[in-house]
């Protein structure tokens, strides 16, 4: 295995360019633009720097990669060859992670609808350890284990109900995910607890919790797990016998898209210093598992556009690229800003003030700008390189406008790069989207 570094800690403050600027020039006069980048070093190194960031913890570590921000079987690939665990949440990830080659023991089950054939079918391919989230989902999965006599372990999704400072927030009160310390009710925390601990072919693992996507301030993960510690000291007294193999503290490490954000060595040491505590406290060997899609596959990829036309109006420059939230979706659903420049570059430093617009009729096809966004010299017929856009991106690509996929490369770690997804033709596109189904028709148009 090929062993490659850790990004310094001013690279984890900064959109350094992944690729060069003559591979990324001859790449596009090759294969045309929009294309996607990869590398597969960025991949290795991100998982790596997470490993490493919870090193002060005592018990063991294992990162889970969150399939949902990039399912591209060739990135599957790579984490799967470094051991990784995998978060999966739907049926469709479990096809794309099994025909990818991977071992069904690395998979975390956590749904979201919690359906009792989707159980079966994770039961069916092998699939041993579930996170549940709601009573229903809960006894959904008894059904399932019980239907296939299948043994398996079980972890409870807990919503820490923390105030979080993020992009996206999943753990404030009400959300769609989790159930609470207590409410009472049956969608609660120790009643789950009593229904897994009755159940023959179900072992308690342990406790789930997830976030936030790109977490700015990271008091949250301590506020959960000081919940969480209560939670527990209590349940061991209402179960004596009750044992905690598992804690996972989700998703959430931050990326860099133009301002500062903290970085996964300092997520990692706070959240081990106070684990460390937790453990000596509850008296138990716990794994820790962090979730991550976003830094471990957002740096690794690039979007190569062209500037197709331009316009001066008023005291603004319009720069339309042959891109747009098609392939980006975040830009416009939250108007997640990316770093990008221009290739090849400019110093000259010309005031117009420019809006980066792609080719979709919609209003909110306009790009937001990065503070680490560097448009000098954008004209027509230039390159512009989108940063960062590896997590749940790439893998939004939809069809308005009846745009096709592009295709996406990836530069092995021995410099070589692999197509990695082929280019959606048009007239795929035009079956897909029931072109095929078409009945030949006489037409009539003579009579008009
Ligand atoms: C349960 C769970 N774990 C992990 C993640 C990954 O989060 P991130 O990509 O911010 O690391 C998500 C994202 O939605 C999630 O829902």
């Amino acid at each position: 295995m090929v062993e490659v570094g850790y990004p310094s800690l001013e690279e984890s403050q900064t959109a350094t360019p992944v690729f060069s600027d003559s591979e990324i020039v001859e790449l596009s006069n090759k294969y045309g633009t929009p294309i996607f980048l990869v590398d597969e070093e960025t991949l290795v190194n991100r998982l790596n720097t997470l490993r490493r960031a919870y090193r002060e913890y005592v018990g063991d570590v294992h990162v889970a990669y969150s399939m949902k921000a990039n399912f591209n079987p060739s990135i599957l690939q790579v984490f799967m060859r470094r051991g990784a665990l995998f978060d999966i949440t739907s049926v469709g990830e479990l096809h794309f992670f099994t025909k990818s080659g991977g071992d069904v023991s690395r998979i975390i089950y956590t749904s979201v609808t919690e359906e009792e054939n989707e159980f079966e079918k994770a039961l069916k391919d092998g699939v041993r350890r579930f996170v549940v989230g709601s009573y229903n989902g809960l006894q959904n999965l008894v059904a399932a284990v019980n239907g296939s006599k299948k043994a398996v372990n079980v972890l409870i999704r807990i919503n820490p109900e923390v105030a979080v400072k993020a992009v996206v927030r999943s753990a404030c009160r009400n959300s769609k995910f989790g159930v609470p310390y207590s409410n009472g009710k049956k969608d609660s925390a120790p009643t789950l607890l009593k229904t897994i601990l009755a159940e023959p072919l179900m072992s308690f693992e342990g406790f789930h919790f997830h976030l936030g996507s790109q977490i700015e301030d990271i008091s949250c993960y301590v506020g959960a797990l000081d919940r969480l510690e209560g939670f527990i000291e209590r349940m061991k007294k209402q179960h004596p016998n009750l044992s905690v193999k598992i804690i996972d503290i989700g998703g959430g490490t931050p990326v860099f898209y133009g301002t500062p954000v903290p970085s996964p060595d300092e997520i990692g040491r706070i959240v081990s210093k106070r684990l460390n505590l937790f453990v000596e406290r509850i008296g138990e060997k716990v794994t820790l598992v962090v979730e991550s899609g976003r830094f471990l596959s957002t740096e690794a990829s690039v979007l190569v556009t062209r500037v197709v036309n331009s316009k001066i109006y008023a005291d603004q420059k319009f720069i339309y690229v042959d891109a747009g939230f098609h392939l980006l979706l975040d830009a416009a659903l939250l108007h997640q800003s990316y770093p990008q420049y221009v290739l090849p570059r400019s110093f000259e430093d010309d005031s117009v003030k420019v809006k980066l617009a792609g080719r979709l009729c919609d209003s909110y096809d306009i790009f937001p700008l990065s503070q680490a966004s560097d448009l000098k010299g954008a004209d027509l017929g230039k390159i512009i390189v989108f940063q960062n856009v590896g997590a749940y991106s790439l893998v939004f690509g939809m069809p308005f406008h009846c745009q096709t996929k592009p295709p996406v490369f990836m530069r092995r770690l021995n410099g070589q790069f692999d197509l990695i997804r082929p280019a959606q033709k048009i007239e795929e596109l035009y079956e897909e989207e029931g072109g095929a189904l078409l009945q030949p028709q006489p037409s009539d148009y003579s009579q008009s």
